[in-house]
């Protein structure tokens, strides 16, 4: 049994995240998660709402409330969404907890000891009409590298430069919009990032079975220096974690506090401190998941997340964790996503177009989603959401292939048999044949899903729920049933212990689908399949069981059209 830490990118907590979201970092760690759980491995999966810094002060503001409220009240709104898709995590916390603050102080501390941070007298964007500095992401303009228009002052999401706010052409204050701005000093803690440059560089060219996605954007800001220059990472604001602190080797950082992409990540340290207290353990209890002095040595840790936050997570953490000369856990492997597009255009926050979490699940349960967005996820290159492809898949995949297989199997068997598996009859080559077939296709979903390569598991899957309706489909035993009730007997016998085979293989990408299979036919608990013709003999003849509910309604073109045009538009 291996011990595997599972993180997924920590989502903004201002606002409800949309479906591009979801399908660039938490659905796909969740379906490794679970995946992992179901091989028997000790999983920690953990994920938080990231909630510092001006993204949450802006959306605050907007709201018209306190920061702090703000944050309780839209985690609360991210932990519920959080569970409606079934997303598993061991804990989902919060970047503000106490955890989070002592282990950002530690680490700053230090990085401090260790040479790797100074104090630098830096001239700032200063708003004359807002009456205050203008950190990162209050400030807006053209970035320096592709002309993009609306670059925020920490990143340009156009083409995912890491900025600095004074790089910016033709800024302006994101609060006010005013034009008005001037540059004033104010002293702030840098981290010698480029003293880690050449122990980062070996260390990312270890990495030899990496994507190509998460290397190539690691070692373009590398070799680019672009990641890797010294960093301001304390900025002029009070919501966030106070960069002077009792014990801090340094003075003069009153009203200052760490910049949020140097907390975020510690998160998830953080995250996994949140649990074992909730568990009611000791620090013990985490400490076996990141130290490799106390017990992390045979962990292995891999990250899940969207292109952009790539450079964070191959550079500045890694910095960090390496820059604190303390043994922590490094990652072992990222696995990064292109975008999801929506609808012949972007999905956009902003403009609140396409698809948000939350109506996602007003009008469709988590399965439906799950399986296209898992199925489609932007893997190798973007990809895109359109309601044609979504209603084919979900007609298709779910409702035909697999669903129907069901409902036949146990209606079939109810109206020849009764609600018990059927005794009598043998199998025989068909049945040997549609063994060799699921043996081979369930070792290649194995091998994809152990890979990680998500879209190949989807159709790997789907080619063995496939084999089962084909099998049944040629087998006939509703023909066989008039002339030999104990072939049919025999055939329905196999069939209905499928369910159970494909609910298991099924559960990491449609969990709720899953359980309601193995409840139909009362084979809770049943494990991963080792030889499939044992498991294939697992329901013993007189094992009862029930037609479940439709597993899958299909989707209607009215239905389609209808919510065509209501995403199209302006989210209220
Ligand atoms: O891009 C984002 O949505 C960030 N909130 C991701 C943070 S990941 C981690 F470092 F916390
Ligand atoms: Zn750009």
């Amino acid at each position: 049994m291996a011990r595997i830490l599972i993180t997924s990118a920590l989502p903004y907590i201002n606002g409800i995240k949309h479906l591009g979201n979801l399908v660039g970092s938490q659905l796909p760690a969740d379906l490794h998660a679970r995946y992992m759980r179901a091989r028997g491995h000790d999983v920690m999966f953990v994920c938080a709402t990231d909630e510092h810094g001006t993204p949450a002060e802006l959306a605050a503001a907007k709201a018209g409330k306190p920061v702090a409220e703000y944050c309780d009240e839209m985690h609360e709104v991210q932990a519920g969404l959080a569970s409606g898709f079934r997303l598993s995590f061991d804990h989902y916390g919060r970047s503000s907890s106490r955890q989070n603050r002592e282990l950002t102080q530690h680490f700053a501390k230090k990085l401090w000891e260790n040479g790797l941070m100074e104090i630098r007298t830096e001239r700032q964007m200063y708003s004359k009409a807002d009456g205050r500095f203008l950190p990162d992401r209050y400030v807006e303009g053209i970035c320096p590298e592709c002309g993009y228009e609306r670059a925020r002052g920490d990143q340009c999401e156009n083409c995912t430069r890491q900025l600095e706010p004074t790089e910016l052409i033709e800024p302006r204050s994101a609060i006010s919009g005013s034009t008005d701005l001037e540059l004033r000093e104010t002293r702030h803690l840098y981290l010698l990032q480029s003293k880690l440059r050449d122990r980062l560089r070996d260390w990312i060219d270890s990495k030899q079975d990496w994507p190509v996605l998460t290397t190539s954007i690691a070692k373009k800001w590398l070799d680019d220096g672009e990641g890797l220059q010294d960093r301001g990472i304390t900025r002029d604001l009070t919501w966030g974690v106070p960069a002077q602190f009792p014990g801090a080797p340094w003075e003069g950082m009153e009203g200052k506090v760490f910049y949020v992409w140097f907390d975020a990540p510690i998160e998830y340290i953080g995250a996994t401190a949140e649990w074992a207290e909730a568990q009611g353990l000791d620090d013990a209890a985490w400490r076996r998941w990141w130290r490799e002095d106390e017990g992390a040595g045979d962990v292995r840790y891999i990250q899940f997340m969207g292109k952009d936050n790539v450079p964070f997570h191959t550079l500045s953490f890694p910095a960090t964790l390496m820059g604190s000369g303390e043994p922590w856990k490094l990652v072992d492997y990222i696995k990064s996503f292109n975008y999801l597009n929506y609808d012949g255009g972007q999905f956009s926050t902003s403009q609140g177009r396409g698809v948000f979490m939350d109506q996602a699940l007003s009008i469709l349960p988590a399965d439906y989603w799950r399986w296209w967005l898992l199925s489609h996820v932007p893997e190798s290159s973007d990809s895109e959401f359109t309601w044609e492809n979504f209603q084919a898949s979900v007609n298709k995949d779910l409702a035909d292939v697999l669903g129907n297989f069901v409902s036949r199997v146990t209606k079939f068997c109810r109206a020849r048999f009764g609600e018990t598996v059927p005794e009598g009859g043998e199998w025989g080559e068909a049945e040997e044949a549609l063994i060799e077939e699921l043996s081979r296709r369930l070792k290649a979903y194995e091998a994809h899903m152990d890979a990680m390569e998500i879209r190949k598991a989807a159709s790997a899957l789907r080619a063995i729920w496939a084999a089962g309706n084909e099998y049944l489909q040629s087998a006939a035993p509703w023909a066989a049933f008039k002339e030999d009730p104990a072939r049919a007997a025999a055939i329905i016998r196999l069939a209905l212990n499928l369910i159970p085979f494909y609910a298991v293989l099924s559960a990491p990408f449609i969990p709720d689908a899953a359980q309601a299979m193995l409840a139909a036919v009362k084979a809770e608990g049943t494990p991963w399949p080792g030889d499939v013709k044992e498991a294939l003999a697992a329901l013993p003849p007189g094992h009862a069981f029930t037609v479940p509910a439709v597993l899958f309604a299909k989707i209607s073109d009215e239905q389609r059209a209808e919510w065509q045009e209501r995403f199209a538009g302006k989210r209220e």
